[in-house]
């Protein structure tokens, strides 16, 4: 089997909303992800999130951006990962530097389709448990549940490979 190259996650600059853009719309098209493919909405949408860029190698295979809801309340807004290299372990890699980094917030959350096996799966995994449940939570007539999960007060220890601010190596 392959090897799998480190993942990569770069601070996403003002030119990189372009490549944002069409990863988010290589996921788009299935009701299990509520992808936003129009330039301007997705722009204003994400505007105030903390973006990243994630590579493996030299390939550009995915993003994951969050935003502060509150100084409690840490929001993961978009995780995705191009098609062909979902499945090899990078939303996992992307996910536990998130946790590491954000240990400090008390509570992280994340809108997820519950048809979405994979994201389920990922994200309970991680801890993640179910806090709520909307019918038509983006108005696309589709279910979303919420879920939280709670850092029970304990500043976790960021590896020093994790402290540098606009490139991160996992
Ligand atoms: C959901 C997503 C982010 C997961 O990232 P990924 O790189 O594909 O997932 P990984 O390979 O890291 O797998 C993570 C976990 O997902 C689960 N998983 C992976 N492939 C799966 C499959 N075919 N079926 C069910 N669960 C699966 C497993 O629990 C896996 O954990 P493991 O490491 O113990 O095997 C990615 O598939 C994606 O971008 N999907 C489209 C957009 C999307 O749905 N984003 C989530 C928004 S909330």
């Amino acid at each position: 089997m392959l090897k799998m190259k480190p993942v990569t996650l770069v601070r996403a600059a003002e030119r990189n909303w372009s490549t944002l853009l069409l990863i988010e719309r290589s996921v788009s098209g299935t009701k299990l992800y509520h992808a936003t493919v129009n330039r301007a909405e997705f722009e204003k949408e994400f505007e105030n999130d903390i973006r990243y860029l994630v590579g493996c190698g030299v390939d550009t295979v995915g993003m994951v951006m969050y935003k502060k809801r509150t100084s409690a309340i840490t929001h993961i807004s978009a995780l995705a990962i191009k098609p062909q290299w979902q499945g090899r372990g990078v939303g996992r890699a992307i996910m536990s530097f998130l946790l590491q980094k954000l240990a400090g917030i008390p509570q992280l959350e994340v809108v997820v389709h519950p048809e979405n096996t994979r994201a389920v799966n990922l994200y309970q995994s991680l801890g993640f448990e179910i806090a709520a449940r909307h019918e038509n939570y983006f108005g696309d007539g589709e279910p979303r549940v919420l879920f939280v999960k709670l850092n029970k007060g304990v500043k976790k220890h960021i590896s020093a490979t994790l402290r540098p601010k606009r490139t991160v190596v996992l």
